[in-house]
C-alpha cells in the first residue's frame, strides 16, 4: 500500500516561514550511484522540478560500473542542472541553497554531485548542504503530503535496494540508530544475481518479480537465512547459493519457463518471509515505533510491500513506502534532507549549514550525523 493520497508537498501544517531559515528554494542533486538526479524544492517541501536520467551504460555489464558511473555523471550533471532550473522556471540567483548527496556512494560520482553543487553554491554566495545519502531515504517519509496525518518520530526505517539492507530506528533529524543489517548481500543484490541466474536482464527486481506472478513456488522448497533469529540482521548469500542448487541440473540445456517462474517465486517468497521475520525483530527492538516505513528499491516488491503491510497492521502501526520515484534513489528526498537540516539546526539556534569544507565519502556512517547539531561543536 503506498500512502500518498494528498498531492506530494502540501505545506507542513506545523511549520511556518518564520520558524525556518529555509527562505528560498532549495537545488539538490544526487549521483551516488547509478541515477543522476536534479531536484528543485520549495521551503515548504513543494517540489518545483526533478528531472532523473537513468544510466543505461551499465547494462551490458549487468550491473553498476563505477567508472561509467563517474563519467556519465560529469557528462550528464550541468546540463541537468540547468534543465531542472528551467523546468521549476527559476534562474539559478532565486535559490537559496544547494545540496548533494555526499557520501555514503561511489565516490566518483559523489566527487562529480559535490563539486557541482559546490561551484553553484560558491557561485551564487549560497550555502552547501552536504547530505548523507542513507539518511536522505530516512526523511523522506516526512515529505509533506506523502503519510497522511505526517511522519512523526520515532519510526522504523526498512532500507532495502541495490546497496543497502538495513533496519533503522528514526528519532529525530541527525537522530538514527542502526539496529540491524545485511551480514553479506543486500535485498536488491539478491535479487539482481538470482535474475542473472534465471537469464532475466538488469536490473532484476522487476524482472524476477514479473515472472513469479507466473510460477509455483512449492516444488522448489528454499532456506531462510537467519530467520527467527534474535536481532535483525539480514542474510541473503546462502539463499543464493540454494538458488544456484536447483538451477544446477539445467546448466546445460533451456531452464523451462515453469522452472525458472517457480523458482523465482520461491525465492521471492524467501526474501519477503526474511524481511519480514526481521522487521517484525526491529520493530520488537523499537516499541516506541509510531510507524513502519520501507523505501529503496526493493521495496517496490509488491509482495514485500504486502508482507510488510500485514505486519504492521497486526502491530496496529501505519505502514508507508513512498511512491517509486521517492523510494528509488532520487533528489527530492536529497533537497528535504537539506531543509530538514537547516530547520533543525536553526530550531537549536545554530548557525546556518555550511559544508564547503566536507569532502565526499564513500561510507558516511549515520550515527555521526548527530554531530551537526552538537552546540558545543558549533
Ligand atoms: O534504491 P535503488 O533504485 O538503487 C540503489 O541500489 O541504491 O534500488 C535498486 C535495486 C535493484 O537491485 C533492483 O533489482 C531492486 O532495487 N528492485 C526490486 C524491484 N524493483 C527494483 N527488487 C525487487 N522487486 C522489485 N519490484
Ligand atoms: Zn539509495
Amino acid at each position: 500500500m503506498i500512502m500518498s493520497s494528498p498531492p506530494l508537498g502540501a505545506p507542513a501544517p506545523a511549520e511556518s516561514a518564520a520558524q525556518t531559515p529555509v527562505l528560498a528554494p532549495v537545488l539538490a542533486i544526487e549521483s551516488s550511484c547509478d541515477d543522476t538526479a536534479c531536484a528543485i524544492l520549495a521551503p515548504d517541501g513543494t517540489i518545483l522540478a526533478e528531472t532523473v536520467l537513468s544510466q543505461s551504460g551499465h547494462i551490458p555489464f549487468g550491473g553498476v560500473v563505477p567508472e561509467i558511473a563517474a563519467r556519465a555523471h560529469l557528462a550528464a550533471l550541468p546540463g541537468q542542472v540547468r534543465r531542472t532550473l528551467d523546468a521549476a522556471g527559476l534562474p539559478a540567483e532565486a535559490l537559496g541553497a544547494v545540496a548533494a548527496s555526499t557520501g555514503p556512494g561511489l565516490i566518483g560520482g559523489l566527487i562529480v554531485g559535490a563539486g557541482v553543487g559546490k561551484g553553484l553554491a560558491v557561485a551564487l554566495g549560497r550555502p552547501f548542504v552536504a547530505v548523507n545519502h542513507i539518511e536522505a531515504h530516512a526523511l523522506t517519509a516526512r515529505l509533506p503530503g506523502l503519510v497522511p496525518g505526517g511522519a512523526p518520530f520515532p519510526y522504523l526505517l526498512l532500507l532495502v535496494s541495490g546497496g543497502h539492507c538495513q533496519c533503522i530506528a528514526v528519532e529525530g533529524v541527525g537522530r538514527y540508530r542502526k539496529l540491524g543489517g545485511t551480514i553479506d548481500d543486500a535485498a536488491g543484490e539478491a535479487f539482481d544475481k538470482v535474475a542473472k541466474m534465471l537469464g532475466l536482464g538488469w536490473p532484476g527486481g522487476p524482472a524476477v518479480e514479473a515472472l513469479a506472478r507466473e510460477g509455483d513456488p512449492a516444488p522448489w522448497p528454499l532456506p531462510r537465512p537467519l530467520h527467527g533469529r534474535p536481532g535483525c540482521d539480514f542474510s541473503f548469500s546462502g539463499l543464493k547459493t540454494a538458488v544456484a542448487q536447483k538451477l544446477a541440473p539445467y546448466d546445460n540445456g533451456a531452464l523451462p519457463r515453469p522452472v525458472a517462474a517457480g523458482i523465482a517465486a520461491s525465492f521471492q517468497n524467501a526474501v519477503a518471509d526474511i524481511v519480514a521475520d526481521r522487521v517484525a525483530h526491529a520493530l520488537d527492538m523499537m516499541p516506541d515505533a509510531t510507524l513502519l516505513v520501507a523505501a529503496g528499491g526493493v521495496a517496490a516488491n509488491g509482495a514485500l510491500r504486502a508482507r510488510l503491510d500485514a505486519l504492521a497492521r497486526a502491530r496496529g502501526l501505519p505502514f508507508a513506502a513512498p511512491p517509486l520515484r521517492l523510494c528509488t534513489d532520487n533528489a527530492v528526498m536529497v533537497g528535504w534532507a537539506a531543509i530538514e537540516t537547516m530547520r533543525a539546526r536553526h530550531a537549536l539556534g545554530l548557525p546556518p549549514v555550511d559544508d564547503l569544507a566536507l569532502l565526499p565519502r564513500p561510507r558516511w556512517p549515520l550515527d555521526q550525523m548527530a554531530a551537526r547539531f552538537d552546540a558545543s561543536a558549533a
